[in-house]
C-alpha cells in the first residue's frame, strides 16, 4: 500500500513526524513523502527533519511565499503531476494550511482516496484562510481522523457520513509524549537564554489577523512588552511576524522582550514545560500549554480547541487594548483547569495507521 503524504509548514512537520514513524514501521506500507515548500527558512523546516528524524522528502516543490491563490494554485499543479507519476493509494494531508487544502484537491480531482489528519476544526470565523482550508480539505476526504468529539459533532452537523469519520485522539500529544523525553535530554534553551523554570511568560503570535492588522499587532507587541516589565517574555517570532513587524516600523517593541528566532521543536517543548504562563494565537502551542498543565491565554476572539476554555486551562482575549491583555497574562499565573483525556492516550497515530491499512 502506498501511502503519499503532503506536507509544508511547521505544524505539519511535527505531526506527520509522529505518523510517518508510524507508517514505515507498518509491514506492506510504503510511504512517498512530499514538502511543498510552504515554509522554506532553516528554522521553520529543516531543523523539525533532523531533530524529530523525519525521512528526507522524496519530493521538494519550493513554494513558498507567495499568497494564497499563488501558493495554492502552484501547489496543486505540482501536486498534481506528482500523484499522476506515483498513483498512491491514499493522500494524507495535515491540519489546515495552503498545503493541505493544494493536497486534498489535487487527490481528490484524480479520484485518489483523501485522509485528512486534524479533522473537523472549526472557529467559525470564515474569515480565517484556515477556515476555508478546513472546510473544503474535510468535504473532500474520504477519511476524516477528528482529534475530539467536538470535530467529530462538527462535520457531522455538516452532513458528512458517520462511516467516514474517525475519532482518534490528538496526533500532536502523541508527539508530545515521544519527543518530550528527547527534548529534556538534549534542549540547553533554558541555559542558553538564562531562564528559570516557572520564572518567565512565553509568547507567540503569528496569525494573519493578529499580524496584518497595524493597530492589532501593535496592541499585542505593546501588551508584551508591558508584560516583560514584570516577567521576562521569551518571544521566538514567527518570519510572518518578523516581516510585518518591519514593515509597520515595530522593531522597538522586539527590544523590549526577549525575542528571539523560531527555535526547533525540542527548544520548544522545554520552554512550554517550564513556562509559568504562555500567551499565544497558534493552535498547536494552546493544547501544547495543557499538555504540560501551563495556563495560557489565546490572544483571539475565538479558538478551534474550545474544551481547553471550557475546562478553564485556557482563557479567550480579543487583542483590543494593550493593557487589559498584559493584565489578563499576568494574572492566570494560578489558573488551573479540569483534568481531562480528551486528546486520548498517545494512540492517535497508531490508530490512524490501523485505519488506513484496514480500507485496502
Ligand atoms: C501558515 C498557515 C497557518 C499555520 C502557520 C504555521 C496558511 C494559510 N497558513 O501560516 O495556518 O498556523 O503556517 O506556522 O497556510 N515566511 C518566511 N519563511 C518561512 C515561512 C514563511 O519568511 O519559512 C514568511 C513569508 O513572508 C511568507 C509569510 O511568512 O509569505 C507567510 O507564510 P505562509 O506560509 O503563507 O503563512 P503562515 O503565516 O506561515
Ligand atoms: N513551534 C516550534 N518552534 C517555535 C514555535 C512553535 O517548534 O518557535 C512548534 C510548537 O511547539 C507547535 C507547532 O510549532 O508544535 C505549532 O506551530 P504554529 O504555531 O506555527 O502553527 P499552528 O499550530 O498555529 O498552526
Amino acid at each position: 500500500m502506498k501511502i503519499l503524504s503532503v506536507v509544508g509548514a511547521r505544524p505539519q512537520f511535527i505531526k506527520a513526524a509522529a505518523v510517518s514513524r508510524a507508517l514505515r514501521a507498518s509491514p506492506g506500507v510504503r510511504e512517498v513523502l512530499v514538502h511543498t515548500g510552504q515554509h522554506y527558512d532553516d528554522n521553520m523546516s529543516q531543523v523539525f527533519f533532523e531533530e524529530l528524524e523525519i525521512p528526507e522528502p522524496d519530493y521538494h516543490l519550493g513554494i513558498g511565499g507567495g499568497t494564497h491563490g499563488q501558493n495554492t494554485g502552484r501547489m496543486l499543479e505540482a501536486i498534481e503531476g506528482v500523484l499522476l507519476k506515483e498513483k498512491p493509494d491514499w493522500v494524507l494531508v495535515y491540519g489546515d494550511t495552503d498545503s493541505t487544502l493544494a493536497g486534498a484537491l489535487a487527490a481528490v480531482k484524480l479520484h485518489i482516496p483523501v485522509a485528512h489528519v486534524e479533522a473537523g476544526l472549526r472557529s467559525f470565523n470564515r474569515r480565517m484562510p484556515e477556515e476555508i482550508n478546513r472546510i473544503l480539505t474535510d468535504h473532500a476526504s474520504d477519511l476524516l481522523f477528528a482529534p475530539t468529539e467536538t470535530a467529530v459533532q462538527n462535520l457531522l452537523r455538516e452532513g458528512i457520513l458517520e462511516n467516514r469519520i474517525h475519532l482518534v485522539g490528538d496526533v500532536m500529544y502523541d508527539a508530545a509524549l515521544h519527543y518530550g523525553v528527547k527534548a529534556e535530554r538534549k534542549s540547553r534553551i533554558l541555559e542558553r537564554l538564562g531562564l528559570q523554570a516557572k520564572g518567565y511568560v512565553l509568547a507567540t503570535i503569528h496569525r494573519a489577523e493578529n499580524t496584518d492588522d497595524r493597530e492589532r499587532l501593535r496592541v499585542i507587541l505593546e501588551a508584551l512588552a508591558e508584560v516583560h516589565r514584570e516577567v521576562p517574555v521569551v518571544f521566538p517570532v514567527h518570519p510572518r511576524t518578523r516581516k510585518r513587524a518591519e514593515i509597520f516600523g515595530f522593531e522597538g517593541y522586539l527590544e523590549k522582550v526577549l525575542a528571539t528566532e523560531p527555535v526547533g521543536y525540542l527548544d520548544m517543548v522545554m520552554l512550554e514545560k517550564n513556562a509559568r504562563i504562555i500567551a499565544t494565537d497558534s493552535g498547536g502551542v494552546q493544547k501544547e500549554a495543557y499538555f504540560y498543565r501551563v495556563p495560557c491565554v489565546t490572544l483571539r476572539a475565538e479558538t478551534e480547541w474550545v474544551e481547553l476554555v471550557e475546562l478553564g486551562w485556557n482563557q479567550l482575549i480579543s487583542p483590543l487594548d494593550a493593557h487589559t491583555i498584559a493584565q489578563t497574562v499576568l494574572h492566570c499565573a494560578h489558573m488551573i483547569g479540569e483534568e481531562t483525556d480528551l486528546y486520548g492516550s498517545g494512540q492517535a497515530v497508531q490508530r490512524i495507521v490501523n485505519v488506513l491499512r484496514g480500507s485496502r
